[in-house]
């Protein structure tokens, strides 16, 4: 297993558990961590708004965003800041790599861009 600065990548998941377009959630050592398959890309936040705390498990994607499934507000699944109200502030965000087909993540948790400014949005 390999060991970086932010700890061991610890498998979570497999590629074909999460459909392109979808998210999963998964519970690893006390996280509950959601991967969102962006055409491919796998990303993974933690799975908890930062509006109402509610779970963002089964929030549609949009972009490189995902959309709360309780009151709409997005979120940027690469950095984990807050693209829309009703958030105010941002969720954090798993560091992810995929290896023949797994998922693994470092279960350090990576704070958000501080908040204020709304960057424009992409894609
Ligand atoms: S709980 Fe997510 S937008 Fe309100």
């Amino acid at each position: 297993m390999t060991v970086t600065d932010g700890g061991e990548f610890l498998l979570l998941g497999l590629t074909a558990d999460v459909a392109p377009g979808k998210n999963k959630a998964f519970q690893l050592n006390g996280h509950d961590v959601l991967v969102c398959n962006v055409n491919g890309e796998f990303y993974a936040v933690r799975n908890l708004c930062s509006h109402a705390e509610e779970k963002l498990e089964g929030g549609r994607i949009r972009g490189h965003c995902v959309v709360c499934p309780k009151h709409g507000a997005r979120f940027d699944l690469k950095d984990g800041r807050h693209r829309t109200p009703p958030a105010w502030t941002g969720i954090a965000t798993y560091p992810l790599r995929v290896v023949d087909g797994r998922i693994e993540v470092q279960l350090n948790p990576q704070d958000p861009p501080a908040p204020g400014r709304v960057a424009a949005s992409g894609t």
